[in-house]
């Protein structure tokens, strides 16, 4: 049994930023579990930058106009009381991560580059060329070896252990290299494991590794699931793919345009045009194809275009070379000389695991603490600012840190005898499940239910939604999850088994996406992402509140609400 005080699970911007703060700590024994190489996280894949009100570009910026922003962004499902919180430290955030040595692009006069983003009144995003995530993920694996957090690597997260008294014990996990079950016992434990975008499969910015194993197992061990309906969809995926195409293209001046070479924008968000929040760039964007105005039919090869050619060739060369070579390579499409096919594409989960204390990034179960996007505080309410996950990653994954630390400073953990037992216990289910589920010789296929949930999660519950096509989702839903329960696996082997991966993850995207559906049949309006076509209204007297929903003694899935914190800002309508 490995032990330690504060154990991490995940190694993206959050989970790292959470390990460093608490291997500051002397004497504290810190790991981080990943099922991934630790460079090699969703956070990685970040592109166009992480917000903080620095002044470098626009003097008038204020904290508290980016709060009133990231409020309104939310279409003010956003807790403003947890916003307050974290915009004030994005400042100290940013400042941190360049401090640690983060190559951040650099104004004339040395200072940290920003530009303007989405939902945003001034240019506050600060930038690393359009491979911001890549730089903060690598900065910090950097800082985090030379405090020697420890990293067990390819290690896969199957469940969190609480001890009698409710509180956490420890995790089992898989180690991929020696194929078997790892126990270990931890005093706090930080779930960073990031979002479920792959739910959509294909349609999506995520890579293979965003399957909410983490919201999963938090969900299994006693927490809600809140707000699971929202989820993002990024308005400039590349068309064939749907990987992403930076806001930074818009944010240095990039535009959109139909197949009648018209900027739509402009009818439907005449001040900030292409820079208007991304839900009404997505919405417009599949409105504009839905009226036939968009290339190659209205089906799910369509698309728009965007348009950089207008930009100086340095522009493109020196801040968006990264988007310039996936295009390049995805779309054949060079941005210096032809259009880019984009369309929206799932990006964000917006929900996650309820977290109950926002200073702390605690939770009802005592020892363990979630933060970034597996988490939802919640800071993004129905549409997050873009630029403002990176900066949950570094202020949230801090404050996570910081949690961990206070705890295991006032608690001695789970008594480490009846840990042993528990864990002990937990491995041998999962070691005798390893062996029923690999060996079974008929069931369906998982990866055709892996296709069949993506196309009903696309279809049915994607940009655009209504009662009878979610209540059919759901029914898909159940079905293929009782077919999972008996589904062919095909591979016995124990070392490097990714087809068992990919059973355990495909199982944790079906728990979340029947937890979507479920949200949003609750809700009957339209509010930031989730467009309802039968309730197209936002309804503040209604909905003004978080979904949630828990896992009931029967495995049945239970649904309640939570009053939204609305402290300084009354909820508007949402122009730009
Ligand atoms: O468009 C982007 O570069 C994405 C940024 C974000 O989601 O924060």
């Amino acid at each position: 049994m490995e032990q330690y005080d504060v154990l991490v699970v995940g190694s993206g911007g959050t989970g790292q930023r959470a390990a460093l703060e608490a291997a500051h700590q002397k004497g504290l024994r810190v790991a981080v579990v990943t099922k991934i190489y630790p460079t090699r996280s969703a956070t990685a894949m970040a592109q166009g930058g992480i917000n903080a009100c620095l002044n470098n570009v626009a003097k008038e910026d204020t904290v508290e106009t980016h709060i009133f922003d990231t409020v309104k962004g939310s279409d003010y499902l956003g807790d403003q009381d947890a916003i307050e919180y974290f915009i004030s430290r994005c400042p100290e955030g940013v400042q941190e991560m360049d401090y640690f040595g983060a190559p951040f692009s650099r104004t004339d006069e040395n200072k940290i580059a920003q530009r303007n983003f989405g939902g945003q009144s001034y240019p506050r995003t600060c930038y690393s060329a359009d491979k911001t995530g890549h730089v903060i993920e690598h900065t910090l694996y950097e800082q985090c070896l030379k405090q020697g957090v420890h990293f067990l690597e390819e290690w896969y997260l199957l469940d969190i252990i609480k001890d009698a008294e409710g509180k956490v014990a420890g995790i089992v996990a898989w180690n991929m290299k020696e194929g078997r079950v790892e126990k270990i016992a931890t005093k706090a434990l930080v779930i960073a494991t990031g979002g479920a975008g792959r739910m959509y499969w294909t349609r999506t910015t995520n890579p293979y590794t965003s399957t909410g194993d983490g919201i999963a197992a938090c969900f299994r061990a006693g927490c809600a699931i809140k707000d699971p309906e929202m989820m993002q969809f990024h308005p400039t995926g590349l068309g064939k793919t749907g990987i992403l195409m930076s806001e930074a293209v818009r944010g240095e001046g990039g535009y959109l345009l139909n197949n009648k070479g018209e900027r739509f924008m402009k009818k439907y968000a005449p001040n900030k045009m292409e820079l208007a929040s991304r839900d009404v760039v997505a919405k417009a964007i599949e409105l504009e194809i839905a009226a036939g105005r968009g290339f190659n039919g209205k089906g799910l090869d369509a698309y728009v275009v965007a348009e950089l050619r207008h930009l100086p060739k340095e522009t493109i060369l020196e801040k968006l070379h990264g988007i310039r070579d996936l295009a390049i390579t995805f779309e054949h499409a060079d941005p210096l000389v032809q259009p880019i096919p984009i369309r929206p594409t799932c990006h964000y989960t917006m929900g996650g695991v309820d977290v109950t204390d926002y200073k702390t990034a605690g939770t009802v179960i005592p020892g363990l603490f979630v933060a970034g996007e597996a988490s939802c505080v919640s800071l993004h309410g129905a549409n997050r600012l873009g630029g403002n996950s990176l900066a949950d990653a570094v202020v949230m994954g801090k404050v996570a840190g910081e949690g961990a630390i206070g705890y295991v400073k006032e608690n001695t953990g789970a008594d480490l005898d009846e840990t042993a037992k528990l864990l002990d216990e937990a491995a041998a289910n999962w070691d005798k499940k390893f062996v029923e589920v690999t060996s079974r010789t008929n069931g369906r296929p998982v990866v055709e239910i892996r296709d069949d949930m993506a196309n009903t999660m696309w279809n049915k519950v994607g940009i655009f939604r209504d009662e009878k096509r979610m209540t059919e989702a759901l029914d898909e839903l159940n079905k293929l999850i009782e077919e999972y329960k008996t589904c062919f696996v095909g591979d016995t082997n124990r070392t490097f088994n990714m087809a068992f991966i990919n059973y355990v993850e495909i199982g944790s995207m079906l728990t979340y996406a029947k937890a979507v559906v479920m949200g949003a049949l609750r809700r009957k309006e339209s509010r930031g992402s989730h467009i309802r076509e039968d309730f197209e209204k936002r309804d503040d007297q209604n909905f003004l509140n978080h979904t949630l929903i828990t896992l009931g003694k029967d495995g049945e899935y239970e649904v309640g609400q939570r009053d939204v914190v609305i402290t300084r800002f009354e909820p508007q309508e949402r122009t730009y």
